[in-house]
């Protein structure tokens, strides 16, 4: 028998003291006796998607208690993505998720906790606890706090992507001010996170595939009593693996990625999930590469039609059975590992049994009739990209692209050109310099995409850029362009005018220049400066390269 990590800060007459602590909140003899668990609350009224986290934080306790283990809450941070898209807060999401695995580090770390369960929401909680799990390798289990509802206008679904482009449609004088006024208004009618199938959802259902959440977790909405159930079940979890020693580290192996990302084609996932997974794998000591998105990308088709890929929400896929359909549809064409352990303690395969297959045609397809016959995700390299790119195709399905290039060096002087009109048909817009050095931070972008959205040239301009974008946009777009225009990378070199080829068929992202044009550029560029202090400066100093997760180190 181990000795559970907690003695050693409470347990003895030299800890003595630390017990005082601990009696000044509540605790008896017994408790001492009991696996102590942390239940890390990412909460925040500041927004939507994790304001329900500290009330489901009560729930997680109820069963960690009823386990026989003692929990005591401890809070990591937020930055809400949709509400900072397109303004310089955006800056602070990526680097939030640094932030959130290291304030988990030094809190359960340093508390002699045996075990802990984190609750995420909004996008970068959920990546951040992960990697904090898979760092820490203790007893843990990923919970998500759950989506929001979608609202209905005239009896069409609308969520917070229809807002976005609703704004484009409204500056291109296609719906009206009252128009533009219900769809605000009826948009996000619960907390929970963004109801699409965009990042938050993305990586809620990717974390069952991975084994770090019990499956089934990750659809229940935010305010159902369905996701009352599951955070209990979490918190009762955790103290059986401090018992059995299952850790995250022998559950996050190469096959658990494998899954992850077969699961992240199949759904057409938000393209930052492959940063998430890059970082992720790098905590667990797992060897994982563009190249493993890439092989996955082309052998995986569309079988959900989940937005923005398709038209359906994460609370329509609940009601039709959850994330495990997906899975079990993959486990029984073979493209899952299904020895792969999960927090349960149990193999994936085994777990996935217990769901029916089963087939809508509405929202899940076959694999022999997909929804879509690509994935949503291809990785591109080229004169433009030497360490590779993502480019997004689940929303377009448009694999192809030449044209030449507008360049701009913020998301706003895009947004400007845009709203403008004089961005056209045939355009390749750059936006650059916004990448993890750039910006700092990669912000993430849909004000842009969703205006071109808008403005009726979905199909009819293509975007690249060093930063990233969210779950929720459409059209065609490459991003996570490597190495990055603040290091010197090709897309600081680009001109307007240039030609630029785009061939997801290939894998490929060009600038159509010779040697010498490029040569002669680079001994025109210099480096932008670092900011001036604070955390900007800090991480910007820090992170590593998109293809490498943009982790700091
Ligand atoms: Fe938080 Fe979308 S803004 S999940």
């Amino acid at each position: 028998m181990r000795r559970p990590r907690s003695r050693l800060w409470y347990e003895g007459l030299e800890n003595t003291p630390h017990r005082v602590y601990l009696r000044a909140i509540g605790f008896t003899g017994d408790d001492f006796q009991k696996p102590l668990i942390a239940v890390v609350a990412a909460w925040s009224e500041a927004g939507p998607c994790n304001f329900n986290v500290l009330p489901g934080s009560l729930r997680v306790k109820e069963g960690v208690r009823s386990a026989g283990g003692v929990p005591l809450t401890v809070p990591t941070i937020v930055v809400n993505d949709g509400i900072n898209m397109g303004t310089p807060g955006m800056r602070y999401s990526l680097i939030s998720r640094e932030l959130i695995a290291d304030t988990i580090e030094a809190q359960v770390a340093s508390h002699g906790f045996d075990g802990w369960v984190g609750i995420g929401g909004c996008d970068k909680t959920q990546p951040g606890i992960m990697m904090a799990m898979a760092r820490l390798d203790l007893a843990s289990v990923y919970i998500y706090g759950g989506t929001a509802e979608h609202g209905e206008v005239d009896g069409e679904a609308v969520t917070v992507q229809t807002a976005f482009e609703a704004v484009g449609a409204y500056l291109r004088g296609l719906i009206s001010e009252r128009e533009l006024a219900r769809i605000e208004n009826a948009a996000m009618p619960t907390p929970g996170t963004c109801q699409g199938l965009f990042t938050a959802n993305t990586m809620a259902i990717l974390a069952e595939a991975l084994g770090l959440s019990p499956l089934g977790s990750a659809s229940p909405p935010a305010t159902s009593s369905e996701r009352a159930r599951e955070l209990a079940r979490a918190g009762a979890l955790v103290v059986g693996l401090v018992d059995s020693g299952l850790t995250p580290r022998k559950i996050l192996s190469y096959e658990a990625f494998h899954n992850a990302i077969v699961t992240l084609m199949a759904i057409s996932g938000s393209t930052n999930a492959v940063l998430h997974l890059l970082a992720l794998a790098r905590e667990a000591g797992v060897k994982l590469t563009l190249d493993d998105f890439d092989e996955a990308s082309r052998k995986v088709p569309v079988i959900a039609a989940l937005a923005p890929a398709g038209k359906y929400t994460m609370v329509d896929l609940h009601n039709v059975g959850g994330a495990p359909i997906i899975l079990r549809k993959l486990l029984d064409r073979g493209l899952l590992y299904g020895e792969a352990l999960t927090v349960e303690g149990v193999e994936i395969g085994k777990l996935l049994s217990r769901w029916e297959p089963r087939t809508d045609y509405k929202i899940l397809y076959d694999f022999y009739k997909p929804y879509k016959p690509y994935a949503g995700i291809r990785i591109l390299r080229g004169s433009l990209a030497p360490r590779g790119a993502v480019m997004k195709i689940g929303a377009s399905g448009i694999l192809t692209f030449r044209g030449s290039a507008k360049v701009f060096n913020s998301e706003e002087e895009a947004f400007k050109a845009i709203e403008k009109g004089s961005v056209e048909e045939g355009d390749v817009v750059v936006v650059r310099y916004v990448g993890p050095k750039g910006a700092p931070g990669m912000p993430e972008m849909l004000k842009i995409t969703a205006a071109i959205v808008g403005a009726g040239l979905g199909e009819k301009v293509a975007l690249i850029t060093d930063g990233r974008f969210s779950g929720a946009t459409r059209g065609i777009m490459v991003g996570h362009v490597a190495p990055e225009a603040a290091v010197g990378g090709p897309i600081a070199l680009v001109e307007d005018g240039d030609e630029i080829v785009i061939d997801g068929e290939k894998g490929r992202l060009d600038a159509l220049l010779d040697e010498d044009e490029l040569a002669g550029r680079r001994d025109k560029w210099s480096p932008p400066p670092l900011p001036p202090k604070g955390l900007l400066r800090k991480y910007a100093k820090l992170v590593t390269q998109a293809d490498e997760g943009a982790v700091t180190q």
